[in-house]
């Protein structure tokens, strides 16, 4: 960000926890009495994951791991690195990933052939944000909070060269008239 570009809200605070309490609900439909593993794709999905679980009510586990698709700009290099493992097995798990922003669906789509070869017993998608127009390999999304408009969002656990984590809102970022 520099003195030409200023932050725009996007999604408020309030339409957020709307779409969360929504994508929970949903998911508790579908995983009470399967104790899911829900795995966090770090870094962007940490905010999104901890609202999210605090409206399930019955037993889970969580893992993260780190992957990465971006270098210091907000072009993605089109190649994802695994930076940090999974640490919990997930052979025969319901695993549920949880993602702040799909948007080529490198990311997710890398994630979900690598826990495939490691046999789960089910494996879902579940993103707060999905943004097609950008899309370059075809992904599943089976709970989505908003379909969102080709910008680059922060905010809510979303960066810009790892700032902006910290706002409550997803914003994005305009040049200024
Ligand atoms: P994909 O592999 O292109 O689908 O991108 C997935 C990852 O890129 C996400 O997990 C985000 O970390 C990052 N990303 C994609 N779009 C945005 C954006 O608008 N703002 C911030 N990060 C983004
Ligand atoms: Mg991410």
């Amino acid at each position: 960000m520099n003195s030409r570009t200023e932050l725009r809200v996007l999604l408020d605070r309030k339409e957020i926890e709307t779409a969360v309490r929504r994508l929970a609900s949903e998911i508790s439909q579908d995983y009470r009495n399967k104790n899911p593993l829900l795995l966090g794709i770090l870094r962007g999905s940490f905010v999104f994951l901890a609202d999210l679980i605090r409206h399930l009510d019955f037993p889970l586990e969580i893992d993260f791991i780190g992957l990465s698709s971006y270098g210091s700009s907000t072009q993605t290099s089109g190649k994802i690195k695994v930076m940090k493992k999974l640490e919990t097995p997930v052979r025969d798990r319901h695993v549920l990933v949880v993602e702040d922003i799909v948007d080529t669906g490198l990311t997710t789509a890398f994630l979900l052939a690598y826990l495939h070869r490691r046999k789960p017993a089910s494996m879902k998608l579940c993103a707060l944000t999905n943004k097609p127009s950008r899309r370059k390999v075809p992904v599943d999304i089976d709970y989505i909070g908003f379909t969102v408009p080709n910008k680059f969002l922060v905010g809510y656990g979303l960066d810009a060269n790892q700032k902006f984590r910290n706002l409550p809102d997803i914003c994005y970022l305009e040049d200024k008239a």
